[in-house]
């Protein structure tokens, strides 16, 4: 197994997002904005709720927030990202910031939520450090990640593409596995672990209405992080027959994929 070096990833991660993060609503928000509805739910955010979405990206929760009357701000360590979340949503606070890190006092929201953000933390424990220290007694967190990719059907094409033509081993910098979450017991430690109580954890269903056969390999190759590293550290020949099998994989599924997310949420004893 390979040690992570959090700084690394963690640059890793912040330069893939700086970079793509014009091109992320297009491939992935039509997947990750059906489980806002659930998550905000878990986090029992209606009006009045003083609520923070941790690595908002473009903003959907926060904006789904607001439309429950809730106070939202959100908060992403890409600049790039905050700036496309105010050009989507002007009502809304958005502001530059790590979620392991958050500047912002003890006790001040009622909610905190992170969807599809803990699969992306070099240090995900410290996160939930941080949700806990920011709650007030009573507040709740929620964190939506990727169901497994044998039921994240989209995931799933791709990792056994790669397998099959190219190398899942090539050198990217290590960070936590990617679907660590996906396991209901490793969410419900991890919370527990941050003095959360009253923990829960479900599964959303999420369909991926994809174009055409071709937008699987471009979202991924375009539009993410670390598969877009694996992907792209392939040779160009195997690359070339990653793509193809991509291809042909979906269009025999259909365009319409299964991606589940797994939901975990928690309080904050009071
Ligand atoms: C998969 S996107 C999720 C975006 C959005 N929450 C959604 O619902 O689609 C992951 C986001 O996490 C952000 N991110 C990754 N690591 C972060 C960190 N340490 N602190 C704050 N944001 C982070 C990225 O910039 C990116 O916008």
């Amino acid at each position: 197994m390979s040690i992570i070096d959090p700084s690394a990833f963690r640059r890793f991660e912040h330069k893939g997002w700086q970079d793509i993060a014009s091109r992320y609503h297009e491939g992935f928000a039509n997947v990750t904005t059906q489980s806002v509805a659930a998550l905000l739910d878990a986090a029992r955010v209606g009006k009045s709720t003083r609520v923070l979405d941790v690595a908002c990206g473009p903003g959907y929760a926060a904006a789904a927030a607001a439309a429950r009357g809730a106070t939202a701000i959100g908060v992403d360590f890409s600049s790039e990202m905050v700036e496309e979340a105010r050009g989507r949503y002007p009502g809304i606070e958005f502001r530059e910031g790590d979620a392991e890190q958050l500047a912002f006092s003890n006790s001040s929201f009622d909610a905190l939520v992170l969807n599809f953000g803990m699969l992306h933390l070099a240090r995900p424990e410290q996160a939930l450090v941080e949700a806990y220290r920011v709650l007030f007694p009573g507040g709740r967190v929620a964190f939506t990640v990727w169901d497994a990719p044998d039921k994240t059907i989209g995931f799933g094409i791709v990792l056994s593409a790669i397998q099959k033509y190219g190398d899942l081993n090539v050198a990217i910098p290590p960070g936590p596995p990617f679907f660590r979450f996906s396991d209901a017991e490793e969410s419900r430690r991890v919370l527990a672990a941050a003095g959360f109580v009253d923990v829960a954890v479900s599964r959303v269903p999420q369909t991926w209405h994809l174009p055409s056969p071709e937008t699987l390999f471009d979202v991924m190759y375009n539009g993410s992080v670390r598969n877009a590293a694996l992907l792209r550290a392939q040779k160009p020949r195997v690359l070339e027959a990653i793509r193809l099998e991509i291809r042909q994989m979906v269009a025999q599924r259909g365009n319409e994929l299964p991606m589940p997310a797994i939901l975990a949420s928690a309080e904050k004893s009071t």
